[in-house]
């Protein structure tokens, strides 16, 4: 499968205490090699020092990372919102910087945080690389428990296997031996084209399918309490199996008035109203008071609170009759009714939208009242 060539890694060395490690770390680099680090089962105050480390660049890959995603949602948020899709929300501007800062600042972390990652186990822990020559070893087993060792690599450029091994060996080390590895010449054939890892790449591709399949088009629409949205009920505008021609919204019933449906037979039929309609209601207190507010409310801007034409419109509007002219004092209660349902000759506006169908009649009894208080003794002969 692949050709092993057995490498010189480097040459570690084996300390019993930390004094000793921080020595030896201190001689390493007055010696001058770069290529090498310290191993301890833990944090040793000085070493960073001894070893001369310079701060870490990872805070610039975040900082750039982050202002990249700041930037980059600042970007598509004005895009969207100003070029794309122009879109005016509560009067704000379109660019309303305001109301990114959140967004901003999530693309900021998620960004910095997402990018610092990646780039520690990249270039820092040195992926795809999954394994070190140093794992395995006695070294390793020994510095993660009670050692405190050295390693020098091969690659650095003062690197001489006599010499180095001697010059660790003067710092009193315990230990000093030489680390090999397996250097393995890979093939395209035996990774990328590998029937294995094929099957695997096919296998995880029809999984995933499968699994957002069945996620969206399946269990997002299982309904867990159907009861609720499924009722024995027709929706309009649907079909319905139970009517034999289909239509689910039905027309009333013939010669038949649902509850609350009254009907208004006399629409433009003034005379049908005049002669068939009667006030079902008795004018009592409540009926008075009822009829008094809607009067105010609804009558009184064109016909004025005491229904003599004092209008408050200001000639805007065409100004009404007066009600206590003799014809609209006799006239029947229809005709009170058939106007306010269906408005006066183009000229006032239907209220049937406005007022209920008992309180246009409480108006009615408040008209009666506000001409028999100005003309006592003629409304009686209109009843
Ligand atoms: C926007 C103004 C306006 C409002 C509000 C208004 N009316 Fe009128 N009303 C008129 C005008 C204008 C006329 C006269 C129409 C005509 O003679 O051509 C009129 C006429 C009438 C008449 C006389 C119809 C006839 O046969 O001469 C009655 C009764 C009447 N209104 C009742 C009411 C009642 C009750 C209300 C309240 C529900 C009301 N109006 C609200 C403008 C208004």
């Amino acid at each position: 499968m692949s050709s092993g060539i057995r490498r010189l890694y480097g040459i570690t060395a084996l300390f019993d205490n930390p004094e000793k490690l921080l020595n030896a770390a201190r001689a390493v680099v007055k010696e001058g090699y770069k290529d090498y680090d310290s191993y301890s089962p833990y944090p040793i105050h000085g070493l960073d020092a001894a070893m001369k480390l310079k701060r870490s660049y990872i805070g610039v890959v975040t900082l750039v990372a982050g202002l990249t995603g700041a930037t980059l949602l600042v970007i598509f948020a004005w895009w969207t919102n100003s070029v794309d899709y122009p879109l005016v929300i509560g009067g704000k501007p379109l660019f309303a910087w305001p109301s990114y800062v959140p967004l901003t600042f999530e693309m900021t972390v998620l960004f910095g945080a997402v990018s610092t990652v990646t780039a520690l186990l990249a270039v820092w822990l040195g992926l795809p690389r999954n394994s070190h020559p140093l794992h395995e070893t006695e070294f390793m087993k020994k510095v993660a428990d009670d050692g405190f060792g050295i390693a020098i690599e091969s690659k650095d450029k003062k690197f001489d296997e006599k010499q180095t091994k001697e010059f660790l060996e003067n710092l009193g080390a315990e230990k000093v031996e030489l680390v090999y590895y397996e250097a393995r010449e890979l093939t395209l054939g035996e990774t990328v084209l590998d029937p294995k890892f094929i099957t695997a790449i096919v296998v995880v591709a029809l999984l995933s399918s499968a699994a957002t399949y069945l996620g969206l088009n399946q269990m997002l629409l299982i309904r867990p309490w159907s009861s609720l949205n499924v009722q024995a009920k027709v929706l309009p505008e649907t079909k319905s199996a139970f009517y034999p021609d289909g239509f689910a919204m039905r027309p009333p019933v013939k010669g038949t008035v649902a509850r609350g449906q009254m009907p208004y037979r006399y629409a433009n039929d003034l005379a049908g109203a005049e002669k068939y309609m009667q006030n079902p209601l008795l004018p009592t207190k409540h009926v008075m008071e009822v009829g008094k507010r809607d009067f105010n409310t609804y009558c009184s801007p064109c016909h004025g609170y005491f229904a003599d034409a004092d209008s408050r419109l200001q000639g805007q509007f065409p100004v009404p009759p007066s009600l206590h002219i003799d014809s609209l004092v006799t006239a029947p209660d229809g005709l009170y009714y058939e106007v306010i349902t269906n408005g006066y000759q183009g000229v006032m506006p239907s209220y049937a939208r406005q007022i209920p169908r008992d309180e246009r009649w409480a108006i009615i009894w408040y008209i009666r009242a506000l001409q028999q208080a100005q003309n006592p003794g003629e409304v009686a002969e209109a009843k």
